[in-house]
């Protein structure tokens, strides 16, 4: 695919990509999402591959009914995919589970020793690793230093997995996998990547990289069907104990005990999501679909032209980990003087039909350590367009120039308008189709 730079049009079609919004002050507009990074809107093939399995939803690997086989069929197929598009090694099982939190707590409690984290991630890639202990390194002021103190740490005492994330969730700039994963193996560690902001942005190969585990979730992946994965290597999942006990992770009970099933039915207890799978799996063919160089350069085109616009406003701080990041994916994390991060996303979507995510990003140490109690945050995907990043950046500028058209007040740290006079309903109008670029 070529990508055509045209103000209206996106990389590809995504639920929701026509909806119109109210705005405080009357009308509607159409809505610019600016929250992918929280939860990405379905892409089309997904929801057409879930509109096709309906039908035959039925239970999976438990009956022998046409639609249970097709359900279970899909289910199982849905695991190939997630291969295909990680490039995964024979020796990698793919888990399903229900987000990236799930896969996170499910592999810590299996992980046979320490486990070593930066300070920047996220709570779901931090919080779960003090089972058999957590070791933290500080990220240093850049990634060269901070993949020195990360080698001095895996050096200086065993330690069984260095758990990074591929992206930052805050400021979206992306770690040398590759190179970590090579030092990670010579100090005699494993490492996952939480792949939460990495898979729906950049492809991912575990066989080139050498990445032993992966973990992200359906829903930032353009599959918002309540299914994640955990996919790594097989010895750790099947001598660890079952994350849920129950129907589907057994192979025999007895009043006296269980034999367990191997991974990736160890893990999977309890009647498994097939939609939900189904639905990532269609979204990994998907992306295996669109160029890898194409996808990264809509995504360079537009985060660029929204980092240059918002820097030229007075008073927008970007923010940035580190001072010489490889990549960044299309997070655009910012701060506005003189105004409170949810009043500026209380204004963006009262006054102009746009939604950004403000607080602190389930990152409190990193938030911290950028000496802020609150930003912005801006991301993009395949729905966005040029068009929606210069809303996006006059409207800042206009808030700057003018100030606010409405009051706002928060309460309990949540703002909104004063008063509100929109509806809060699903069922507003939605407007005419985008176009695509092909
Ligand atoms: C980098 C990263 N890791 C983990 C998570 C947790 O994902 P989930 O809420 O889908 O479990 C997120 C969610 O924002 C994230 O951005």
């Amino acid at each position: 695919m070529t990508a055509v730079v045209d103000q209206n049009c996106a990389l590809a079609r995504v639920s929701g990509d026509d909806l119109r919004v109210p705005l405080v002050q009357g009308g509607t507009t159409t809505y610019a999402n600016f929250d992918y990074a929280a939860s990405a809107p379905a892409l089309a093939q997904v929801t057409d591959r879930v509109q096709q399995l309906l039908p035959f939803y039925a239970s999976v690997h438990r009956g022998a009914g046409y639609a249970s086989r097709i359900s279970t069929e899909c289910y199982e197929a849905a695991r190939g995919s997630v291969t295909r598009f990680l490039d995964a090694t024979d020796d990698q099982v793919v888990v399903f589970t229900r987000n990236t939190t799930d896969s996170l707590n499910l592999l810590a409690s299996c992980v046979p020793g320490d486990t070593v984290v930066l300070d920047i991630e996220h709570h779901a890639n931090f919080l779960p690793w003090t089972k058999h202990g957590r070791r933290v390194v500080h990220a240093a002021a850049t990634v060269e230093e901070t993949v020195g103190r990360l080698v001095a740490e895996l050096c200086s005492k065993p330690a069984a997995l260095l758990a990074v994330t591929g992206a930052s969730n805050v400021t979206g700039e992306v770690l040398p996998l590759e190179r970590l994963a090579t030092v990670a193996h010579q100090c005699g560690a494993r490492i996952l990547v939480d792949a939460a902001q990495l898979a729906p942005h950049r492809r991912i190969s575990l066989r080139e990289t050498g990445i032993d585990y992966v973990v992200f979730s359906g829903h930032k992946l353009y599959a918002p069907f309540g299914a994640g994965v955990l996919v790594g290597r097989r010895d750790w999942l099947d001598a660890a104990e079952p994350y849920l006990a129950g129907g589907g992770a057994v192979r025999e009970v007895t009043t006296g005990g269980a034999e367990w099933a191997a991974a990736p039915q160890r893990h999977e207890g309890g009647s498994p999501n097939v939609l939900g799978a189904a639905a990532l799996a269609a979204a990994c063919d998907a992306l295996c679909e669109i160029d890898a160089e194409t996808l990264a350069a809509h995504e360079h085109r537009l985060a660029d032209r929204l980092r240059a616009g918002l820097a030229a406003i007075p008073g927008v701080q970007l923010l940035s980990i580190w001072t010489d990041s490889p990549d960044t994916v299309g997070i655009v994390a910012f701060t506005l003087d003189g105004f409170v991060p949810g009043h500026v996303a209380a204004y963006l979507s009262a006054e102009h039909g746009i939604g950004v995510r403000d607080g602190r990003f389930c990152a409190h140490p990193l938030l911290a350590r950028l000496g802020l109690d609150g930003a912005l945050r801006a991301s993009i995907g395949l729905g966005t367009t040029p068009a929606d990043v210069d809303r996006l950046i006059e409207a800042v500028a206009t808030l700057v120039n003018t100030g606010p058209a409405w009051n706002y007040a928060a309460t309990n740290n949540v703002w909104n308008p004063t008063p509100e006079t929109r509806p809060f309903t699903s069922t507003a109008p939605v407007g005419a189709a985008p176009c695509l670029v092909d």
